[in-house]
């Protein structure tokens, strides 16, 4: 009797450690490090370091400088940029983080997690609301050119979530990046400031 007990035990214990990883995973809930690896994957290939981290300069172009990773533009004196005309309307520094053109001039953001210039108080829901609305933080002005976020706002939520996982697991660089300046005012009827 006891004999023919065995196998059901077996049975009953492999059932039950198929329900205890079931558990662990339920459907649709990875594992937090496979969340982070699939943000780390979709940063990489998203594009984000383009526009995100700053560059060293190499000698076919820029290079990403990944000791900032994402910290955005960093400050250094510059010239006002051209002005926005004729077949070359859109102008960029070298890094590819600071950009001109008919909305104005837009610094690409610090995404690290740095509390006071990164993105480390925003919650999940203020950064999967951003780039899903375009608004500066889900609720504010108009996020500007370049940032793509009409294309990433296709992305699922899932795919949001892991990218907003790997972000916050980033080196925090202190690093402010400026407000976006408006354009030129053109016809300026009285001058205001
Ligand atoms: C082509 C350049 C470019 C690419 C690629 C890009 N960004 Fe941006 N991003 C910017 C610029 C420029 C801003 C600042 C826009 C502004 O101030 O309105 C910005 C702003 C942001 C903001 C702040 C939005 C807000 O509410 O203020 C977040 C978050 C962001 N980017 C995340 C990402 C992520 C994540 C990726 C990759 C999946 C990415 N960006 C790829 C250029 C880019």
């Amino acid at each position: 009797m006891k004999k023919l007990l065995v196998p059901g035990a077996i049975a009953a214990a492999a059932a039950s450690m198929a329900l205890f990883t079931l558990g662990a995973a339920p459907a649709g809930k990875a594992k937090p490090g496979a969340v982070v690896a699939r943000g780390k994957y979709l940063v990489a290939t998203s594009a984000c370091n383009d526009c995100h981290t700053p560059k060293n300069m190499g000698p076919n172009g820029p290079e990403f400088d990944m000791t900032r990773e994402l910290a955005g533009y960093v400050a250094v004196k510059m010239p006002a940029p051209p002005a926005s005309s004729g077949a070359w309307p859109i102008h960029a520094n070298g890094e590819l983080t600071a950009w001109a053109g008919p909305w104005g001039v837009s610094y690409s953001r610090n995404l690290t997690p740095d509390m006071n210039t990164g993105i480390g108080s925003w919650s999940e829901e203020t950064f999967i609301k951003a780039i899903r609305t375009g608004k500066h933080m889900g609720v504010s002005r108009p996020i500007l050119p370049p940032m793509p976020w009409q294309v990433y706002s296709q992305m699922t939520d899932q795919d949001l979530k892991a990218i907003y996982a790997y972000l916050r697991t980033i080196p925090a660089i202190n690093n402010p990046t400026p407000d976006p300046a408006p354009p030129p005012a053109a016809p300026a009827p009285t001058k205001k400031k």
